[in-house]
């Protein structure tokens, strides 16, 4: 079996999903069920003995000591994280603790866990670290895509935790020989995507008749990957990955924001018109740019490629229409996640600005 953290969440509640549709090995689900975690995610998991779904934080080391004696992972995957760049701008201290601090304690159980194995379970362990590629910093719109051996030059709150976190998980390799491989990948769309980030967000809004609030121009660009593509790459890695190395995982796929808003408008106006028979892009509203933001980010994922025989199954045409589809097939998911909580954040995070 596998342990994976932070699977109730966007990207580990696809990867669950699609790995019990591919492989009868069980997995052991750790999360803290943060604002960010939804069990719901998981709800077509129900009465599935393959997966066991345990509420706790990754810092909490008696706990992660526990679960390891107990079921003797074969491998941890580690999608624990607070993920939104402008919440870590409102308040960096929880990326600090969870992404930084509880990668710590994470590695020091999987250590301890690791040195005590013998034999071919020694040698087969793994510990897969789920990160981004916005450790590397902003690229300006000549300069070559992230490879693995760009520096790293994170500049948001968000992005310097998941940094910190990178360097801890590669030092546990360079001084414990800890079998280690981190996947560093950009932008993910899909089910499940909580509805503070771009794409879900402008979706709701949409339907929801609210403004879609585009921060400054617009034209930052980000390289958008399907997120079953993701969890097939990380797949991938945990399957064939050599020890100690970082694999970019991307789709090829640049778009500045504005083009990405007016794509999700057109297929809503296809699938579901507005009733005034106008087209959603007229929600558009330009608001004040996100502090420090970065201005470009673009994957090189000619490694995974090369070594790994990996790419991406979709398009960006084929997935973001699947997105939006779920999205307005999934009202009751999109009512639910729109809790106290998210109301409180919307209201800090636009109020003064839509
Ligand atoms: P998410 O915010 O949707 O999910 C994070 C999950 O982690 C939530 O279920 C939350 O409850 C859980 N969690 C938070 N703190 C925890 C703790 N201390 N202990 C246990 N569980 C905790 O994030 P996501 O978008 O699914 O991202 C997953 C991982 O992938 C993150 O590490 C993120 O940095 C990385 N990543 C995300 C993207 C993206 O586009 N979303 C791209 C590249 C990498
Ligand atoms: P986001 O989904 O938060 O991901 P990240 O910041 O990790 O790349 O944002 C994607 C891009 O969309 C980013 O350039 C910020 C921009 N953005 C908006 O223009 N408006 C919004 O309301 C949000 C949430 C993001």
């Amino acid at each position: 079996m596998i342990l994976v953290t932070g699977a109730a969440g966007f990207i580990g509640s696809n990867f669950v999903i699609d790995w019990l549709d591919q492989s009868e090995e069980a997995v052991i689900n750790v999360d803290k069920l943060t604002y960010a975690g939804n069990l719901e995610n998981l709800a077509g998991l129900k009465g599935d003995a393959r997966h066991q779904f345990v509420q706790g934080d990754i810092g909490d080391r008696a706990l992660i000591d526990k679960l390891l004696a107990e079921h003797k992972p074969r491998a941890i995957v580690n999608f624990a994280a607070e993920s939104h760049v402008d919440r870590s701008i409102h308040g960096p201290e929880d990326f600090i603790q969870t992404n930084v601090v509880g990668t710590f304690h994470l590695l020091e159980a999987a250590r301890g866990y690791w040195q005590a194995l013998e034999g071919d379970d020694r040698k087969n362990f793994r510990f897969l670290h789920v990160s981004t590629d916005e450790v590397y910093g902003t690229l300006s719109p000549s300069d070559p895509a992230f490879t693995e051996t760009t520096p790293y030059a994170p500049n948001s709150p968000y992005s310097a935790s998941k940094a910190s976190s990178d360097h801890l998980v590669r030092a546990y390799h360079h001084t414990y020989g800890m079998p280690v491989l981190t996947t560093n990948c950009s932008n993910n769309y899909g089910p499940f995507h909580f509805p503070e980030k771009l794409i879900p967000l402008m979706i709701v809004n949409a339907l929801a008749g609210k403004n879609l609030p585009v921060y400054g121009d617009g034209m930052q660009v980000r390289d958008w990957l399907y997120v079953k593509d993701h969890c097939s790459a990380i797949r991938r890695v945990l399957e064939a990955g050599q020890l100690g190395e970082t694999y970019n995982v991307g789709g090829w796929n640049e778009k500045p924001n504005i083009e990405i808003v007016k794509t999700v408008c057109a297929l809503l106006d296809e699938l579901r018109p507005r009733a005034d028979g106008k087209s959603y892009a007229e929600q558009i509203t330009y608001v004040t740019d996100r502090p420090g933001h970065d201005r470009r980010y673009a994957i090189d994922a000619t490694k995974i490629h090369r070594e790994l025989g990996w790419k991406p199954a979709e398009t960006f045409d084929t997935g973001i229409r699947k997105t939006v589809a779920w999205y307005l097939e999934n009202e009751a998911w999109v009512q639910h996640v729109q809790s106290g909580d998210y109301r409180q954040w919307v209201d800090l995070q636009y109020g003064a600005k839509a």
